[in-house]
């Protein structure tokens, strides 16, 4: 069965269907603050699993989900809502669809961890539309997510990746593109 994401997704109109529960950053305990000094950043724990793959093989396009991607800074997370076009009809009787029909249900959206992103002294500002609109692959940033289970964390944002490729590409190098 091939599912028509576009169309799927397409029918909820121009309004983009995004989370607001995605954690941000900020320091909630010592922990926290040391791992930021140290700028690791530990795996996430996501509330469920999420696999991009099985989506990907059913033909969903990337900015499906992370409609905001080409248009603005942030790509955006998908609210539950957008989970429910498909899933109020499709493998509703797997436990993992359960759980997310029941954060539906309850009017919750489901409490995703940020894989991605900077901890707030490194004071980065970062863009994706002009890099989308300059045709970089989301791969070159996030690495084979089409072929994740759960999307990880598998290329390093240091400071060293964004200028080498800004070199290459003669983008901006100006220490005010990327920090504010
Ligand atoms: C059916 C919806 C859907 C599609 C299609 C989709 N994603 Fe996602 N994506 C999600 C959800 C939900 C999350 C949050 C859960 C997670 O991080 O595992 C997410 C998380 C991510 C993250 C981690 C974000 C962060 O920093 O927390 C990246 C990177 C990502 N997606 C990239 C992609 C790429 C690249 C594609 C296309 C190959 C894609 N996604 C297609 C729904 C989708
Ligand atoms: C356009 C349709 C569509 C949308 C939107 C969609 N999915 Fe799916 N999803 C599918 C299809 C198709 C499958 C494969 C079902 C199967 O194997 O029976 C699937 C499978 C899954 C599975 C694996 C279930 C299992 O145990 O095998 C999970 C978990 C899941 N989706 C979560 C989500 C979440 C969370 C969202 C919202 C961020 C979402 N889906 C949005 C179509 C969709
Ligand atoms: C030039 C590198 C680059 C490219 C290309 C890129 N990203 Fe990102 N992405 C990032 C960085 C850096 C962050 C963390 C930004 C932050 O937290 O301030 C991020 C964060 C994200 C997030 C989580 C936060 C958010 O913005 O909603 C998602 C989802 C995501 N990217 C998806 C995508 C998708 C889908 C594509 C391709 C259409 C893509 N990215 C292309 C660098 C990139
Ligand atoms: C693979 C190549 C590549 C990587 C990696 C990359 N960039 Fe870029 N970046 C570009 C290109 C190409 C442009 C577009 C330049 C243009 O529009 O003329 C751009 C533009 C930008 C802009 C907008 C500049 C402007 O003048 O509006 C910002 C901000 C930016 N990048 C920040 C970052 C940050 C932060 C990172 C690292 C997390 C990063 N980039 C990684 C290629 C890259
Ligand atoms: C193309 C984007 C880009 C440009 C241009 C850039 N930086 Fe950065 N910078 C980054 C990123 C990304 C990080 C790493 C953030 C992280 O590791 O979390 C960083 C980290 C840093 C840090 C370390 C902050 C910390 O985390 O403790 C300093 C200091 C810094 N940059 C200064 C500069 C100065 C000075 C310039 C101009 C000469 C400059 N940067 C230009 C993207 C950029």
């Amino acid at each position: 069965m091939v599912i028509a994401f576009a169309l799927g997704l397409a029918a909820c109109g121009s309004q983009p269907q995004l989370s607001d529960a995605v954690f941000t950053t900020a320091h909630r305990s010592p922990g926290e603050a040391a791992r930021h000094f140290f700028n690791s950043h530990p795996r996430p724990q996501q509330p469920l699993a999420f696999p991009h793959k099985t989506h990907i093989e059913k033909k969903a396009e990337c900015t499906d989900c992370h409609e905001t991607v080409e248009r603005g800074p942030v790509a955006g997370i998908p609210s539950v809502k957008a989970c429910m076009i498909c899933h109020s009809q499709i493998a509703t009787s797997k436990p993992l669809i359960k759980e997310v029909t029941s954060y539906s249900d309850r009017g919750i959206e489901i409490p995703w961890q940020r894989v991605y992103g900077f901890y707030p002294e490194s004071h980065v500002r970062f863009n994706h539309a002009p890099h989308i609109r300059a045709k970089v692959d989301c791969a070159a940033c996030h690495g084979d997510v089409a072929n994740m289970t759960v999307a990880e964390r598998v290329v390093d944002h240091t400071m060293g990746f964004c200028v080498n490729c800004h070199k290459q590409k003669n983008a901006s190098n100006d220490c005010l593109t990327c920090h504010f």
